[in-house]
């Protein structure tokens, strides 16, 4: 077995037999790309990508915004799949949940047949240029082909995670007015259907949502009606070639719904050739892609890292993905690692949260595995502690495989602080450098740099890498508000950090987002969802730790009436699910008198967080009812949650 890793003086770098394979071996690369960044990205994006006319400008910035390739214009589809049909080679492997189901390839010819139908289906149903089309699809291969098909027609996709409520998926629809909306039957989850057809029909109530194209997943020829379309019939009914629709780099590819501090999800604009240019280079040097390479990212389509890693970046680089559709530990914890042993993967990339459930499953459902195809393991989504770095890299890589730890955020589009599998080190919680030709840097509350060591809040430099995001669809104010009010010309990233020797540590949020379980969720979102009941006076959500999923929500609900029981905390956990889903669902709500507040109203939350974690409240002089603290430490109790 290959060995990529070696170790010295403490730390892990790449071996020979990587540097012999790595597309960068050398830390010179960011050096050059320091120099003049602008540049360094307009090589990479003539050389990546391909353009069917060469842009005026590389870079324009008039901050809050910014453009890259001004003038340039191209087919995102076009650079996902024409350009590697002569190759004759499998874009998509997709592992169903039930044992029982085969495998289903798809070639890169296989896959455009279909995306020119599906896209000749879309245009049918008056899908143009600049429309926006919902998708709430799961991890299954009509996602792949949807999203494709829209950027072919130059159509704007929004797609939401199969596992949000009917009414999170409305309120995104409303935010978009999309008028065509593609679902599916169900999907499998632990053995059982799911059941999404129900949800859809809740969800386009009030919605200007005109055409629901339905797959069916879970039974075979259903038949559709009114509104909704076969998605099977509509593609055998469809022309076999699409014309690709010319689009201007700056031109929207997809809106991406994301959670903030408040209690209304904002919806992210990616651009055309910036999110193609770092999406294809992030993948192709994180991953060390070669011709024979296949990744496997295990994050849904309903996240950024799903659209990024599990579809667009191997697509634009011409490799095979890997997808698969149900639950970890289905039919039992050893599954995920079966995959990669049957089909040979040789790129895994999944999120921390993942790694603990499998240390606490324990090992004995590895070694009958060798895992031997494995090249590189990544992680995304939340900081890693040391010890789930440390069992990745030993168990899951055999200690033969470096762990790439990249921090992003959906607002970035790809990877933008990692080490590079070339060059290392691979250092256990250090995410390491900004990605050749981008720029990080920690600041105080002032936006002056902090020294070498010092913790404080992540932010970006000018020019502003080609993924990031381009606004709010439709928000201007919360856009310059959320991310330009606080440090100015510099991005503000809402986390914490440190660097030390020139390498970055990420801690963690510091606004009111949570990571559950590596999902990104809002305090706000859920306090809302809590609000809407009747009975409900006011309430808090705050996050505590957990071994597992990172982070874990906790509420503290008022009441206008009634009084606290179990039956009501049931009912108030069930409002969540229905207005988000069950990802955002509180471990536990305590029914308090009243939540501490500052003379201006403020809840503050951190008081309640201290309580949570048994450390002594700060700042009660700020309160306004500073008694309440008492109150509340009592319901608490010994502070144990109980779940
Ligand atoms: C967190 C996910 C530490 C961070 C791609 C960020 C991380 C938020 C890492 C974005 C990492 C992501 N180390 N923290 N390697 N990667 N985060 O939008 O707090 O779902 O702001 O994008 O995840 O979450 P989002």
């Amino acid at each position: 077995m290959t060995t990529y890793i070696t170790k010295k003086s403490g730390k892990y770098w790449p071996s020979k037999e990587m540097k012999k394979i790595a597309w960068v071996k050398d830390d010179k690369i960011y050096k050059k790309a320091e120099k003049n960044p602008v540049k360094f990205w307009g090589e990479l994006a003539k050389e990546g990508i391909t353009w069917e006319k060469p842009w005026e400008k590389t870079y324009e910035e008039k901050l809050p915004y910014f453009t890259w390739f001004k003038g340039g214009k191209l087919n995102f589809c076009v650079n996902a799949l024409d350009r590697h049909l002569d190759k004759n080679k499998t874009a998509l492997i997709w592992v169903p949940e039930p044992v029982k189901e085969k495998t289903v390839k798809l070639t890169y010819g296989e896959l455009y047949d279909k995306v020119n139908k599906f896209a000749n289906v879309l245009k049918k149903l008056g899908v143009k240029k600049g429309d926006v089309v919902a998708i709430y699809l799961p991890l299954i291969p009509e996602a792949l082909i949807s999203i494709l098909a829209c950027t072919r027609i130059g159509a704007i996709h929004s797609v939401v995670f199969s596992a949000f409520s009917a009414g999170a998926l409305k309120t995104r629809i409303k935010d978009g007015k999309a008028k065509i909306l593609i679902s599916a039957d169900g999907y499998y989850r632990r053995g059982k259907p799911e059941n999404l057809k129900k949800k859809v029909g809740e969800a386009v109530k009030g919605t200007k949502v005109k055409n629901i194209i339905m797959v069916d997943r879970i039974q075979k020829n259903k038949k559709y009606r009114g509104k909704y379309l076969s998605f099977e019939k509509e593609i055998d009914k469809a022309d076999s070639y699409c014309k690709p629709e010319l689009m201007n780099s700056e031109d929207i590819l997809f809106i991406l719904y994301t959670s903030g501090t408040t209690g209304k999800p904002k919806g992210v604009i990616h651009d055309t050739g910036g999110y193609a240019t770092q999406a294809y280079w992030t993948t192709k040097w994180n991953f060390n892609l070669r011709e024979d390479d296949i990744l496997w990212c295990t994050a849904d389509i309903g996240w950024i890292t799903g659209h990024t890693y599990a579809f667009y970046g191997p697509l634009l680089t011409g490799n095979t993905t890997l997808i698969y559709e149900g639950s970890p530990d289905f039919p039992n914890p050893g599954r995920w690692w079966d995959i990669i042993d049957e089909n040979k993967v040789t790129v895994f990339y999944t999120a921390p949260t993942a790694i603990r459930m499998f240390m606490k499953f324990g090992d004995k459902y590895i070694k009958k595995n060798k895992l031997k195809s494995l090249k590189i393991l990544g992680t995304v989504g939340e900081p890693i502690d040391e010890d789930a770095w440390e069992w990745y890299f030993k168990k899951i890589g055999n200690s033969r495989c470096p762990v790439i730890d990249t921090w992003w955020q959906t607002e970035t589009g790809g990877t933008l602080i990692n080490a590079l599998p070339g060059v290392g080190p691979f250092v256990p919680t250090v995410a390491g450098k900004s990605f050749p030709g981008t720029r990080h840097i920690v600041v105080d509350k002032k936006g002056k740099k902090v020294k070498s060591g010092k913790n404080g809040f992540l932010v970006q430099l000018s020019p502003f890498a080609p993924g990031m995001f381009h606004g709010i669809y439709k928000n201007h104010k919360r856009y310059v508000k959320t991310y330009w009010k606080r440090f100015k010309d510099k991005y503000d990233t809402s986390d914490g950090a440190f660097i030390k020797e020139g390498f970055i540590r990420v801690t963690g949020r510091t606004d009111d987002v949570m990571k559950v379980a590596g999902h990104r969720l809002s305090t706000a979102e859920l306090e809302n969802a809590l609000n809407e009941d009747k009975i409900v006076n006011e309430s808090a959500v705050v996050p505590i730790p957990d071994k597992i999923k990172g982070e874990v929500p906790i509420a503290f609900v008022v009441l206008k009436k009634g009084t606290a029981s179990e039956v009501l905390e049931k009912k108030l956990k069930k409002d969540v699910d229905k207005a988000i889903g069950p990802t955002a669902r509180p471990v536990k709500i305590y029914f308090v008198d009243e939540l501490p507040k500052t003379r201006s109203g403020k809840i503050m939350r951190r008081i309640l967080k201290n309580i949570l974690n048994k450390e002594e409240p700060q700042g009660l002089a700020t309160l306004v009812n500073p008694k309440c603290v008492e109150e509340i430490k009592g319901v608490v109790g010994e502070g144990i949650v109980k779940k």
